[in-house]
């Protein structure tokens, strides 16, 4: 419905050319929050507090003036990239370049993002299912080299009782996917949903911090050798839509009841201890664009950097379209430079463009998956896309409650059909990745 402006896509395109810091992202734009975490009185380095009752600050309180940010302080760099390391070649690595410069040519994704410098990961979500679907798996590694398991790596799916692990069906994506020779980012540690009954039902702050990292522990442990990246914490703040706008808060579950906003951070440190190396993210959705949601959680994130928490990274989920949030290429890219300038990476983690309903259309979908596709291109410290899913057929849109779909009508959302052939929308994204 939105549109986005051409001069973010010029100054994207310009910006892959090779130009100044500023440019391409644009202005931070809202930086200060229209409402401080916690409500308006609010300030400062408290700023996961709670709205209703729960502590106010995270451990490490709100003194600390010391800790700066804390991404790569554990030694967590170096992993990120497809090959030769994200910080390889002349535009000077993730944590100095200006600019990525995009690939000459590529005949896939993953080929435009690993020989872009720096190189960008792509990704998809990858379901236990899928990967019985030849076609599936052959698109699936053809384009991607990092994987995200679309459910089976969520807490009911790993600990379906109290301190009983369940790692089957977990392992063999994960298997597939570091034998095809891609990465892997786990999903996600500490959720409010698809938790099990017995977790959903905890109740007091230490039976939840002992269930939080008894979970963290193992699941981190057992995969330790394999993945090095893990979202920690998933959607911990809603506003009164869907869409991002309108009352942002944190959000009530079994851990924020339990700990306040504390239950982040705690979260975060227990992660980091358990893998110095691994990168840590926050991930969410409806933050893409420059909303309310964005902007609490901006000054949430920038409440942990400052006191030190282990954070590494934000994941904007860009899912796309009903009941989600649009966003265009602009603001996607003042959004994400934001968040890149408090010392993060950041990630578009789950991108689909939903069309059900009619609410996004077909040309404004293209411009969308293009414009926001090349904001984080242009940002070299945006160092993954990973698309929600491989083909409209198995969205998990076409059936999801509230995505306007679930009259068994397709989403139309991702970039290949039904029959895994490329659609206009690949081609677009594979234009953003090329600079073009
Ligand atoms: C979705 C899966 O795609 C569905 O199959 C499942 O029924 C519900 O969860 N945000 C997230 C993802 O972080 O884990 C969600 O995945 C989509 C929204």
């Amino acid at each position: 419905m939105r549109s986005a402006p051409l001069t973010l896509l010029l100054s994207a395109f310009l910006c892959a050319l090779g130009c100044s810091d500023g440019d391409g992202g644009g202005e931070a734009g809202g930086a200060g929050p229209t409402s401080g975490p916690g409500g308006s009185t609010t300030s400062g380095s408290g700023g996961t507090s709670a709205t209703t009752g729960g502590t106010t600050s995270g451990p490490g309180g709100t003194t600390s003036t010391t800790a700066g940010p804390t991404s790569g302080s554990g030694g967590a760099g170096g992993d990120m990239a497809g090959s030769g390391g994200m910080g390889g070649g002349g535009s000077g690595g993730s944590g100095g370049a200006d600019a990525r410069i995009p690939a000459a040519s590529a005949s896939s994704l993953k080929e435009a993002g690993s020989k872009a410098n720096p190189p960008i990961l792509i990704g998809a979500a990858i379901s236990g299912s899928g990967l019985n679907d030849a076609n599936y798996k052959r698109v699936a590694a053809a384009e991607h080299d990092y994987v995200t398991a679309e459910n089976e790596m969520k807490w009911d799916a790993l600990e379906p009782q109290p301190g009983s692990f369940n790692y089957g069906a977990a392992d063999n994506i994960v298997n597939w996917a570091t034998s095809n020779g891609m990465k892997v980012k786990g999903h996600t540690l500490v959720w409010h949903n698809q938790l099990p009954g017995w977790a959903n039902s905890l109740s007091g702050s230490t039976a939840v911090e002992q269930a939080i990292r008894r979970h963290i522990e193992n699941v981190m442990g057992h995969f330790k050798s394999k993945i090095k990246h893990w979202d920690v914490v998933n959607e911990a703040v809603i506003t009164d839509s869907d869409t991002g706008v309108g009352n942002p808060r944190m959000r009530p579950s079994v851990f924020f009841n339990a700990m306040g906003a504390n239950f982040i951070d705690f979260a975060f440190q227990t992660a980091r201890a358990q893998d110095p190396e691994a990168k840590l993210y926050y991930n969410d959705y409806s933050i893409d664009a420059l909303n309310d949601k964005a902007d609490y959680v901006y000054e949430m994130i920038k409440g942990m950097v400052d006191r030190g928490v282990p954070i590494d990274g934000v994941g904007f989920q860009m899912h796309i379209g009903p009941p989600n949030n649009e966003a265009g290429g602009a603001d996607v890219a003042a959004n994400l430079k934001r968040f890149s300038d408090l010392g993060l990476e950041v990630l578009i983690s789950e991108m689909d463009i939903n069309r059900c309903g009619g609410v996004v259309t077909a040309e404004e979908q293209l411009t969308y998956y293009h414009d926001i596709v090349a904001a984080c291109f242009s940002l070299p410290k945006c160092v993954a896309i990973t698309f929600w899913g491989i083909n409209d057929g198995r969205s998990w849109l076409n059936s999801w409650q509230g995505a306007l779909c679930n009259n068994g009508q397709s989403s139309q959302s991702l970039l290949f059909n039904d029959q895994y052939q490329k659609k206009e929308t690949y081609n677009k994204v594979l234009d953003a990745l090329l600079g073009r």
